[in-house]
């Protein structure tokens, strides 16, 4: 059951229905999942299939994912699903507005996931002038967030998801908290039309504190939901209440920034969105064989 004073949206980070099923079981509740191309190579089916050398086409991949979203959605019909668009370094914006038209129509509840780039962000604002709902991921910094704001301007609240990445900070010694924390605390002087996702949840520490932030939404793996429910689903009350010990992780600091520029106007670069784009393209083709012809 839902704790009475939770108002964030939880969603599940996965690739793989059955978590879905299971999850649904375990909470009683659900709000949304979120997927991406490792994920989707992470899929019990997909790794099967690829561990017995049985690569896809590229047409069956894309048939694939679009056979996990309904399966998904079916099972969330309230629910976001978040379908992310093929990009590499070298994929422009026309590209994944194709993809994403594509993917928009799998089902009723979908998020089009686009990178926090510059031809990701040319994408999202026409994809919110044809009507599209999107989540800009891969954000690592305050400057790209803004960025995603000023992109967005006129979408509707439910509309734009921003995705921070906080583990991937945490990894290279950075306290992905924080930046939850001051876009949380920027997008106050905002028309609240950008919601704050917090994602590459790695901990049940990373998810209490991110509830008690009062993050919009967050997306969490499969053992960190598990986790919460085996302790009761225990609530951390406000930011003040809760604890958040990021140990030696050096903290982002806040930065003054205004909303209201063109959002070509932002340094919107960040090497762990690079890295990001490569892992997940990577992570995607790996499971493609081109089936050469004659
Ligand atoms: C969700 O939308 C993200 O793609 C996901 O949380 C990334 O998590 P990771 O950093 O553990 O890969």
């Amino acid at each position: 059951m839902r704790p009475q004073n939770l108002k964030t949206k939880i969603f599940l980070d996965s690739g793989d229905p059955v978590e879905t099923k299971e999850i649904i079981n375990l909470l009683g509740f659900l709000d949304g999942q979120t997927t991406n191309p490792t994920l989707i190579s992470k899929n019990p089916y997909a790794k099967e299939r690829f561990e017995k050398g049985e690569e896809f086409s590229k047409q069956e991949i894309y048939d694939f994912y679009k056979k996990v979203v309904t399966d998904i959605s079916k099972l969330i019909p309230d629910g976001s699903i978040s379908i992310e668009v093929y990009a590499d370094a070298a994929t422009p914006a026309d590209e994944m507005l194709k993809q994403a038209r594509e993917m928009f129509s799998w089902v009723p509840n979908a998020h089009i996931k686009f990178p926090t780039t510059k031809e990701g962000l040319k994408a999202a604002e026409q994809a919110i002038k044809e009507g599209l709902r999107i989540n800009m991921t891969l954000c690592f910094s305050q400057e790209q967030a803004a960025a995603v704001y000023a992109a967005t301007q006129g979408a509707k609240r439910g509309q734009v998801f921003v995705s921070p990445f906080i583990g991937r900070l945490d990894d290279r010694g950075e306290n992905g908290m924080s930046l939850i924390k001051n876009i949380l605390q920027m997008y106050k002087m905002g028309d609240g039309h950008v919601e704050v996702l917090t994602a590459s949840v790695r901990n049940l520490s990373h998810f209490l504190y991110a509830l008690s932030l009062d993050s919009d939404i967050i997306t969490v793996p499969y053992k960190v939901l598990k986790e919460w429910r085996e302790r009761k689903m225990p609530m951390p009350g406000t930011s003040k209440d809760f604890s958040y010990d990021p140990g030696k992780l050096k903290p982002i600091p806040y930065h003054e920034i205004n909303l209201n520029l063109s959002w070509q106007k932002y340094n919107i670069w960040h090497e762990l969105t690079d890295q990001g784009i490569e892992r997940f393209s990577e992570d995607w083709n790996n499971l493609i064989v081109e089936k050469k012809c004659c």
